[in-house]
This record gives C-alpha cells, sequence and structure tokens, in this order.
C-alpha cells in the first residue's frame, strides 16, 4: 500500500502506525489477521500487508489512507484496482475549510473501524450502513457517508452550523447537476418544537433517482440529548462522532461542550435507542479532557461493550499540546 501524501502532513510520524492500525482492526473483522510492516522501496515508503480472502481487496481500497495498491512479484509491483466505495465527486468533502473542522482523514478512519466493529461488518462494503453523527458540526461525517453511498443523519445544537452546512450542501448538488429534493423545516413532535431539520434526498444519476435508488442526509439542528420522536428506535448501524474536545473552538464554547464526559453521559441513552443490536458506537476524544479509563467505564455504564483497547490504544496520536486524540468503539449486544 502506498500510504496517501497527505496522511503525512495531518499526522506526521503516526501516518504509517495509524494506518497499520486501520488495516488490522477492519480486516480482523472479516476474519483475516495480516503481516503489516513498513518497508522502502527505492527510496518511497510503503506498507506491506500479507493477507488473503476476498474481501481483502475491496476492504483495503476504502481505508482511509490508501493511496495506490499493488501486488509484489519478485522485483516489481503490479497495481491492483481499486474498489473504491465512491459515488460523487470527492470535492464534496474537501470544500468547506472551517475552525474546528474535524480532519476528514481521521473521520474516515473512525467510520471504518466503528462500521467494521459491528455484528455485520459486511454492510460497510455492500453500502447498507445507516450512519448517525449526533454532534455533526458542518457535516464532515455526513459528506464522508454520503460520498460513500450510505445514508446519514446528523444532530447539532449549533444553528449556525446547521445554517451553514445547509447552504453548502444546497449549492453543491446544484453545482454538481445531481437530482434531488430538500425539504426543510421545523421539527414538532406532540405538539413541542425541535428545533429545525433538513432531509436531502439524492442519487448519483438521473435513472437511480427515477428508480428510487437514492440516498438521504437528515440534519436535525437540536440538542443531542434529547432525540426522542425525533429519530427512530433502531435505526442505526453506527454512530460516530468527533467529541468536543474542551478547548475553545470558535463558537462551540458552551458548559457542556467543555465537559464531554458528562455530556456524553447525558447523551448516551438517546443514542443507544437509535442503535439496531448489533450496531457500534464510535467516538474520537481527546484523552486531556475525557481519560480513556472514564470513557471506557461510562460507556459499559450504559450497558455497551467496549470492543477497543484503549489501554494501548494503537490509534492515540498527539494533534497538538491540548488534544491527545484517540477513538474507542462500543457495540449493543443486545
Ligand atoms: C468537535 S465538534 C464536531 C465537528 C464536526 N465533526 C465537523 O467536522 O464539523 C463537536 C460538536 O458538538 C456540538 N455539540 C456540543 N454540545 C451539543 C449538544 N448538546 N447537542 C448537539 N450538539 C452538540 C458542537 O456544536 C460541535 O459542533
Amino acid at each position: 500500500m502506498l500510504v496517501a501524501p497527505s496522511s503525512n502532513r495531518v499526522y506526521a510520524d503516526a501516518a504509517p502506525r495509524l494506518a497499520a492500525a486501520e488495516i488490522e482492526t477492519v480486516l480482523a473483522a472479516f476474519g483475516s489477521t495480516p503481516d503489516v510492516a513498513p518497508i522502502d522501496l527505492a527510496g518511497v515508503d510503503y506498507l506491506t500487508i500479507s493477507a488473503s480472502g476476498d474481501e481483502v481487496v475491496p476492504a483495503l481500497s476504502n481505508l482511509s489512507a490508501t493511496f495506490a495498491l499493488f501486488e509484489r512479484e519478485g522485483e516489481l509491483l503490479r497495481p491492483i484496482p481499486l474498489q473504491r466505495r465512491q459515488f460523487y465527486p470527492s470535492d464534496l468533502v474537501t470544500i468547506q475549510k472551517y475552525q474546528g473542522k474535524t480532519n476528514e482523514q481521521w473521520t474516515r478512519l473512525l467510520l471504518n473501524v466503528t462500521a467494521a466493529a459491528t455484528k455485520r461488518p459486511s454492510k460497510w462494503l455492500d453500502g447498507g450502513l445507516d450512519v448517525m453523527d449526533p454532534m455533526c458540526g458542518r457535516g464532515t461525517t455526513l459528506n464522508i457517508a454520503l460520498l460513500a453511498g450510505y445514508s446519514v443523519t446528523g444532530v447539532d445544537v449549533d444553528r449556525k452550523d446547521y445554517d451553514t452546512y445547509a447552504a453548502f450542501l444546497k449549492t453543491w448538488v446544484q453545482a454538481h447537476r445531481l437530482k434531488h429534493t430538500m425539504d426543510r423545516g421545523a421539527s414538532t413532535t406532540g405538539g413541542r418544537a425541535r428545533g429545525r431539520e433538513f432531509t436531502l434526498e439524492v442519487a448519483p444519476t438521473k435513472d437511480a433517482f427515477k428508480t428510487g435508488d437514492t440516498q438521504t442526509v437528515r440534519y436535525l439542528s437540536t440538542d443531542t440529548t434529547d432525540l426522542g420522536g425525533l429519530v427512530r428506535a433502531a435505526s442505526i448501524d453506527v454512530i460516530v462522532t468527533d467529541t468536543p474536545y474542551g478547548v475553545q473552538h470558535g463558537s462551540h464554547g458552551d458548559r457542556l461542550s467543555r465537559r464531554p464526559l458528562e455530556l456524553l453521559d447525558r447523551a448516551m441513552p438517546a443514542w443507544i435507542r437509535t442503535l439496531r443490536t448489533g450496531g457500534t458506537v464510535g467516538l474520537s476524544y481527546n484523552r486531556h479532557v475525557a481519560p480513556a479509563e472514564n470513557l471506557a467505564l461510562m460507556l459499559e455504564q450504559h450497558g455497551l461493550i467496549v470492543v477497543t483497547d484503549w489501554r494501548d490504544s494503537p490509534f492515540r496520536h498527539r494533534v497538538d499540546a491540548s488534544i491527545d486524540r484517540d477513538l474507542i468503539v462500543a457495540r449493543k449486544e443486545s
């Protein structure tokens, strides 16, 4: 595997290690235990992966750091055609730039590792995955999920993020002349006002739209700790979110955002209710403000089973002096 050059800019020295951890975690879900090692070929860094199984190439094709895959034949490298799940132009993910945006590659890694940990990891490759980001900001996860052909729900309490993302998405589908409908309105349940919401229904081609082979992006501008009546119970396969870092990021400075553990503890019952049995929650978090042990304990207190190694996490990396970033994944067993 040739690791995408951008990942070196994002994670500096951690890029090959994070890529190796993603490969091992995702392939393990498909019953493969690969040997992964860094190698220098003619002055260029690659990862060598020894693995077998029908899912290996499709899985490797969709990892966050994959730039190109080759099969080694003696001294030579034979290119392997990638089997990427990419249904729309990739500028969907890259156009928006703003303070507090979660890194795209890290978001993709989090989605991949979380989807692979469900009871049915094949849904990640066959497209039948229902994704939710319950603190979605301006939609990095929503864009990545849409690009990969999944339907996705986003929630965020910040009205400005909602308005900005709704405007961006509408402009983007129009600019790419994608057939779509977009319904916007107020959410109400039992006569109670619950904020704003929009639903975009879109397909990569006119024919797909006509035959109803569409995806939806639904965004609720509301408090994530109270989703009752807004998101159907047992309708989501994977919840992925980049939790507040506990440091000031632009406008996201409310009291609970500075105490991510307290916020997660309050939100968890609402989130778990929306998950299907066998579904997973994947959280990106700052170990400085949410100690790993406390987070793992909190997830287990809500009845989830933590499936990643939080003690010696291969995904832990330093972003800057105030952010020691990691991820944790937990599954709803019953
Ligand atoms: C780290 S940011 C997510 C950024 C996002 N991944 C992106 O790339 O745009 C965390 C988000 O949590 C949201 N948030 C904090 N408290 C919330 C609450 N009670 N309900 C819903 N969203 C909340 C903030 O508004 C913020 O957008």
